[in-house]
Parts: structure tokens; C-alpha cells; sequence
């Protein structure tokens, strides 16, 4: 055996109850992080005794939520996997524990220090499409705009659309041309940028705006059109939903500083939502429960190790990631460029130093981690 891929269950192939598996909140219930864990705590296991090397060392490794759980395994499991690499694991987005309004500050940020023209108009499209889209006309002529495969019903489709994409770009804000969400080139916020503030000045708003969010869509060329209703799940990200209304949840709202219509964030709103779609109501405080987070750097100051959270500053994301040194053996790698777990993404020629340098730091802590683990595996008394 040389390869094994694990899969997170209710993800990919990975239905416990077949086609059933998403059929009711009787069979979602299984769908939880802490259940996720168990898998793998008993899938190493499982692996490290079939091959006859149960004291291999073990080291996890995950990027977004799924650094999330390679930090948590870590805190859980020490007997398990001796170091984790979390890289963009926002644990610290639950509760208060980071301003809510900071994910989308980031994004917006991001636009800003690119070109305030770019920004500007970002801000200013979402009443004008509002206004537009008041009526029937308007949302005819602005799904024609939108260059959709079939006229809108909502106006509201049609800013998630475009929300999708300047959001969506920003954490994917690679310094390389990337295929991870959709195909982009180097620095695809610099490049919308390019686009908007190519247009002559007195040009119209949605029209500047559009021609950006594009990019995201439809780089390569290929699109046709754009199913901007009712499109399907091109991550597979159906049992986020789920978890979203169960454990995972991560408040944000949008302030009035940021490039995007204002809003707030409410537990009670989210709580009927999700009622609707799932007959549950969430936990709201669960994660921080089961998994800490709250005061992180007092409460594992003196508790666990090795542990390394990555982070780049372009990513939205990082604002909820650990971001400064914990401890000795836990220790927060940051970026000031860098978008969503970059120091995971296969290496390139056209890699800039500094992620070079952050994937040389992991490897140097690691192998700091083995050494030290190999040491205290061979004193050990019997
Ligand atoms: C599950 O659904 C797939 C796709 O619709 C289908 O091909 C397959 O036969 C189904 N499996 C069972 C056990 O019903
Ligand atoms: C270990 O071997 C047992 C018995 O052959 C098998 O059932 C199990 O799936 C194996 N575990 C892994 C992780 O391959
Ligand atoms: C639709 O809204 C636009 C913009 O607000 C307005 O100019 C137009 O008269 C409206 N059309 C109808 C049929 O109400
Ligand atoms: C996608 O890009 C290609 C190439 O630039 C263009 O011909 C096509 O019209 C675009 N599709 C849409 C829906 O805008
Ligand atoms: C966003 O959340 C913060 C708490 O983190 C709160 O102080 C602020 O008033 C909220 N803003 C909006 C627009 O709801
Ligand atoms: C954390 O410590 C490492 C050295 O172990 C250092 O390279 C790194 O810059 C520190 N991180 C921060 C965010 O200060």
C-alpha cells in the first residue's frame, strides 16, 4: 500500500447511508466535526498496525476547515498524530472571539489596496442594482447585462453573483495562476482591479462591476452564458449546509466600511433558517465548547504542542486564524501577502520567496518535531 486518501464522511464517495445519506436530519446527524475526527483517529490506527509501525510518527495536516480539524486532532488525539499543520483554519471565527465584521473588511481590503476607484465602484453598484431591478424591465435588462442563460427572477441572485465572485476572489488572491476554485490568473484581485479601472470614468457602475465578476466566471473563455439562478454545487459543498446549521457556526456581518451592502448578523434569523431547511436548530456555542478557542493563547500557552497555523493576510479567512506565536511548539507562520492556504497548493517556478520561505520554515519545524519525538520514543522506559 502506498497511498491512502482519506475523505471526510457525507463528502465525495463518502456516504454512510448511500443515496440516503442526506435524506433526513435521522442520517445528517452522523455529519458532525467531532464524528470526522473519530474516523480519522481510528483510520491511523488502523493504518500504523497493519503496517506494523505503531510508533511511527504521525503528523496531520489540513488546509481551511480542514485545518481546522488537523489543529483540533491534534488538542484531541496526541496519542494519535504528534504535530499538526493547520494552514488558513480560521478556528478563532466562532462566538466573539473575532469581530464579526472582519472576514468581509478583509475582502474589501483586499480591492482598496489595489485601487480606491475599484473599491468605489464595487460600493456603489449594489443600490444601483437594487434600484434597476425594482421592476420586471429592469431585471430584464439587467439579467441581459448580466449576459444570464435565463432572465432573473430576483435582483438578490443577481448581487450574490457578483458577491460570490469579489469574495471568492479575494480568498484565491494566489500570486500564481490557479485552478482552485475556478480557473484565475496571478493575482485575480489585481486583475479585476485592471478591469474597472479601465473603463472611462463616466462609464456605468454594473457595467464596470460586471465586467470584473466576469473574471471569476469565465476566465478561461469558455462560458457561454451565465446560470445565475438556480446553479448547481460545482465544490461539493452540500454538507456545509448542514454543518452550518448544526456546529459550524461563524458569525459575520458587514459594515458600513466595507465594499458591501451593510448587514448584521443575527443567531435567532440563522436558527429559523435553518429550522426551514433542515428541521434543526444549531448549537450555536458548540465548537468553542468542544473544542476551546476562546482565550487561545492564555489556554494553550501551557497546554499541547506542535502545532503550526499558517496564514496569508490576503485570505479573508486569516482573520479568524491564529495569527501571533502561542508557545514554543505552536507557532503561527503569516504572510502579508498569500490568499487561502497557499503553502498548500503544489509548488511552482513562478513562486514568489516568501511562500518558498514558509514552506521551508514547516518542513524545518517538522523535522525539528520528528527528531524530537524519534528521541523521546527511543528513552522511553519500558
Ligand atoms: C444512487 O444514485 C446514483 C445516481 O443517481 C445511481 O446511479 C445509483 O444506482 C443509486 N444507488 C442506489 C443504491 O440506489
Ligand atoms: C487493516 O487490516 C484490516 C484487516 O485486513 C482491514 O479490515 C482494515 O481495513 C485495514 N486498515 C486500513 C486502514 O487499511
Ligand atoms: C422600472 O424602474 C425604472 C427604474 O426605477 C423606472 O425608470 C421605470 O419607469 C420602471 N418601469 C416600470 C414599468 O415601472
Ligand atoms: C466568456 O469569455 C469569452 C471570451 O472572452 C467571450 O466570448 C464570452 O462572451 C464570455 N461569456 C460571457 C457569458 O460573457
Ligand atoms: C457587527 O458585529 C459587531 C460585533 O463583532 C458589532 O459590534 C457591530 O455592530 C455589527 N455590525 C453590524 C452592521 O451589524
Ligand atoms: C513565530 O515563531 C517563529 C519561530 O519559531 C517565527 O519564525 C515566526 O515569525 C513567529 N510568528 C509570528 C507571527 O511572530
Amino acid at each position: 500500500m502506498d497511498h491512502v486518501c482519506t475523505q471526510h464522511r457525507f463528502y465525495g464517495e463518502s456516504m454512510p447511508f448511500g443515496n440516503d445519506s442526506y435524506k433526513s436530519a435521522d442520517t445528517l446527524g452522523y455529519l458532525t466535526s467531532t464524528q470526522a475526527l473519530a474516523d480519522f483517529a481510528i483510520l491511523i490506527t488502523s493504518l500504523k498496525q497493519n503496517l506494523s509501525v505503531p510508533d511511527a510518527p504521525v503528523v496531520v495536516f489540513g488546509g481551511s476547515y480542514g485545518g481546522m480539524l488537523a489543529s483540533w486532532f491534534r488538542l484531541k488525539y496526541p496519542h494519535v498524530a504528534m504535530g499538526a499543520v493547520a494552514s488558513s483554519a480560521p478556528i478563532l471565527q466562532f462566538d466573539d472571539i473575532t469581530p464579526w465584521s472582519s472576514f468581509y473588511d478583509a475582502v474589501s481590503q483586499d480591492f482598496k489596496s489595489e485601487s480606491l476607484n475599484c473599491f468605489n465602484v464595487i460600493k456603489s453598484v449594489w443600490d444601483v442594482m437594487n434600484a434597476r431591478g425594482s421592476n420586471a424591465t429592469g431585471l430584464l435588462e439587467l439579467s441581459k447585462t448580466f449576459r444570464a442563460c435565463k432572465t432573473v427572477q430576483y435582483v438578490a441572485s443577481l448581487s450574490d453573483w457578483m458577491w460570490t465572485a469579489f469574495t471568492y476572489t479575494a480568498m484565491t488572491d494566489y500570486p500564481t495562476p490557479a485552478d482552485f476554485l475556478e480557473n484565475l490568473p496571478a493575482y485575480p484581485v489585481k486583475e479585476m482591479c485592471k478591469i474597472i479601472d479601465a473603463f472611462p470614468a463616466g462609464a456605468d457602475v454594473v457595467d464596470k462591476a460586471f465586467a470584473a465578476a466576469s473574471l471569476y466566471y469565465n476566465y478561461s473563455g469558455d462560458q457561454k452564458c451565465f446560470k445565475v439562478e438556480g446553479g448547481d454545487d460545482p465544490h461539493g459543498l452540500n454538507g456545509w449546509g448542514w454543518q452550518a446549521c448544526t456546529e459550524m457556526i461563524m458569525p459575520m456581518n458587514v459594515s458600513s466600511e466595507s465594499m458591501f451592502p451593510p448587514s448584521g448578523f443575527s443567531y435567532e434569523e440563522r436558527s429559523e433558517g435553518c429550522f426551514d431547511s433542515y428541521g434543526v436548530r444549531p448549537r450555536d456555542h458548540w465548537i468553542t465548547t468542544e473544542y476551546g478557542g476562546t482565550k487561545i493563547y492564555q489556554v494553550l500557552k501551557r497546554f499541547g504542542s506542535n502545532i503550526i497555523f499558517s496564514n496569508g493576510m490576503r485570505d479573508p479567512w486569516s482573520r479568524g486564524g491564529v495569527l501571533r506565536n502561542i508557545s514554543l511548539s505552536i507557532v503561527a507562520l503569516v504572510t502579508e501577502e498569500g490568499a487561502h492556504h497557499l503553502d498548500f497548493r503544489a509548488a511552482t517556478k513562478e513562486d514568489p520567496d516568501w511562500v518558498v520561505e514558509q514552506r521551508r520554515q514547516e518542513v524545518e519545524i517538522i523535522k525539528g518535531w520528528i527528531d524530537q519525538y524519534n528521541q523521546d520514543i527511543a528513552e522511553r522506559s519500558p
